[in-house]
């Protein structure tokens, strides 16, 4: 099983991943948990050029949407590849929903580029993939409150609200392998609504 998890910022992916994390391995399945970018230590270099805030360049929307396939490629031969072919249970952060929703619904990029690079560099998509919704003005609360903002958190409200659009687009698109949890519920709700899923 490959299982990805979405949604913007601050919505309560990482508690929600952990708990999924725990209870599968209760079940006793051997599970990984992984994110995106990175997941790889020259993926999560690259993770780090990509979030940092750099003063002296912007980066253009086309660098973004390929240094974040560079590291998918290394995550998926190096990690989830592996991982899957050994029979373990893979927890995603993240994976190519992101690139839709951010590079293309939020920056503006053409669908016709996502597809060269999903075509040809992602031979493995999720079974299942939790999208984690809620308004954009809770999850910046929350993102705030944890102190420094990255590239992407430094965003406005507007790019937020397209990235949201873009999961919803997607969630129509592919009703089988997207599953939406309400995130303005809390963390115990929210895993109760992908464990329902899950079983
Ligand atoms: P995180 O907040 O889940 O750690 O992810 C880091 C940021 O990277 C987040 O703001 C979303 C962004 N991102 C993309 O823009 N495109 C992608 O394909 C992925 C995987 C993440």
């Amino acid at each position: 099983m490959f299982i990805s998890f979405e949604g913007t910022e601050g919505v309560g992916k990482t508690t929600l991943i952990r708990k999924i994390y725990e209870y599968l391995e209760q079940q006793g399945q051997a599970v990984v948990l992984t994110r995106e970018p990175g997941g790889t230590p020259m993926a999560e270099q690259i993770r780090s050029l990509l979030l940092s805030v750099n003063h002296e360049e912007s980066m253009s929307n086309d660098t973004e949407l390929l240094l974040m396939y560079a590291a998918r490629a290394q995550h998926l031969q190096q990690v989830i590849i592996p991982a899957l072919v050994a029979g373990k249970t893979v927890l995603c952060d993240r994976f190519t929903d992101a690139s839709f929703a951010y590079q293309c619904a939020g920056r503006g990029l053409s669908r016709e580029k996502l597809n060269v690079l999903n075509q040809n560099f992602v031979s493995h998509m999720p079974n299942i993939t939790f999208w984690l919704d809620a308004p954009i003005e809770l999850g910046m609360t929350r993102a705030r409150e944890r102190g420094a903002l990255d590239r992407f958190e430094q965003e406005k409200v507007t790019f937020f609200e397209k990235v949201r659009a873009g999961y919803q687009e997607l969630f129509e698109q592919y009703p089988e392998r997207m599953k939406r949890l309400d995130a303005t519920q809390t963390p115990e709700q929210v895993f109760e609504q992908a464990v329902a899923y899950l079983k």
